[in-house]
């Protein structure tokens, strides 16, 4: 009687959210609790994991977690790994390839990510070409445009359905903004734009309630750790790697958001780098700014709103970087034909 009543609840939370969401480069620093942490989602019915390494080992380990999902680990030696990781699944997060050391900027890892995420790309247009595709393989800026022109070569570019995962910012932005005005940093939120390195980060500060409260000094210094505040762990972990934790609940969080968009939930609304009419007509694709998710993917792409004139300068630089940082990975793309 009472297995039979467990049995009802399971299969109707089944029924609402059946989501397939696969994750590439799952073993790494990121992969691992990013993977732990969609196991706990449940939105997702069906977890595939795949990496060159023992994707099969840490699928074993997490799929022993009572939750309402299958996971399935996908190995690269197995013939038809990628592709059976990738097929028909709703949901491809990217977080393969190498993570910066002391001293790197996330521009020096183009050589070795870009090839990683255009295979991978390549692989998900064949095999999941409907399916959202939510990058966060750095540098963001140029791996985005990237999976952005596999897509178009294989004649399956959705552009609603393509983001760079920028939400490590906006989390941090909570974070230290709370703890210049101790207060809650769970009620607190920055708009962050622009893209996802260094300079190219903007927050917004002058759109929060602390816009005529912060001292010059303070702001400066709130703009410089949200910007870089990557490094700071880059130095802390001194050679083992950039952010893996604060990411992989970043990544969770904006997996969560697009699959609450499936699913029709309203008001869905975070910060994200997509391919946005906001600065084409300057001639930049690619952007990040307030993005409402809905059941096809992007719905709404919000305009910055008002900025201050520092703000201003801050914008002008960043999309000087963006630019350059866009062509970089188009002509990456086109060099592969
Ligand atoms: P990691 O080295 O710990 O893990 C990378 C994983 O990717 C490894 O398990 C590796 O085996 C796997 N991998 C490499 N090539 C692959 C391929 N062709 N197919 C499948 N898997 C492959 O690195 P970590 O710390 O997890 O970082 C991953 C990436 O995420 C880096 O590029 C890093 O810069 C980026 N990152 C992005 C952030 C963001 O905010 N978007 C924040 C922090 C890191």
């Amino acid at each position: 009687m009472m297995f039979a009543r467990v049995a009802r609840r399971t299969f109707t939370s089944s029924a609402v959210n059946p989501y397939k969401v696969t994750v590439l480069g799952a073993c790494g620093g990121i992969g691992q609790p990013l993977s732990l942490l969609l196991k706990l989602n449940d939105k997702v019915t069906d977890l595939r994991l795949y990496d060159i390494k023992n994707a099969k080992g840490v699928a074993t380990d997490i799929s022993h977690i009572p939750t309402n999902s299958t996971v399935t680990g996908f190995s690269a030696e197995e013939a038809d790994g990628l592709k059976n990781a990738l097929k028909d699944t709703e949901l491809v997060l990217i977080p393969a390839g190498v993570p910066r050391k002391p001293g790197m900027t996330r521009d020096d890892l183009f050589n070795i990510n870009a090839g990683i995420v255009y295979d991978l790309a390549t692989a998900a247009a064949e095999n999941a070409p409907n399916a959202a595709v939510l990058v966060i393989s750095n540098p963001v800026n140029s791996t985005v445009p990237i999976v952005a022109e596999v897509f178009k070569k294989k004649g399956v570019y959705n552009k609603k359905k393509l983001f760079g995962v920028t939400t490590l910012d906006s989390i941090r932005a909570s974070r230290f903004i709370s703890q210049v005005a101790n207060t809650n940093p769970t009620q607190e939120h920055v708009s962050v734009v622009g893209g996802h390195s260094g300079i190219t980060i903007i927050p917004l500060l002058s759109q929060t309630k602390y816009a005529n409260t912060l001292s010059k000094e303070q702001r400066d210094a709130l703009i410089h750790r949200i910007q870089f505040g990557g490094d700071e762990v880059v130095k802390a972990k001194n050679g083992g790697g950039s952010a893996t934790l604060s990411m992989a609940q970043a990544g969770a969080k904006f997996a969560n958001a697009v699959l609450s968009g499936f699913a029709g939930e309203k008001n869905v609304t975070q910060a994200s780098y997509v391919d946005s009419p906001l600065y084409k007509s300057e001639g930049i694709e690619f952007f990040a700014s307030p993005v409402t998710l809905g059941p096809d993917g992007v719905q709404e792409i919000h305009p910055i709103g008002d900025i201050s004139a520092e703000e201003s300068e801050l914008l002008k630089e960043c999309k000087e970087t963006l630019k350059k940082n866009i062509d970089k990975g188009i002509k990456f793309a086109d060099s592969k034909q």
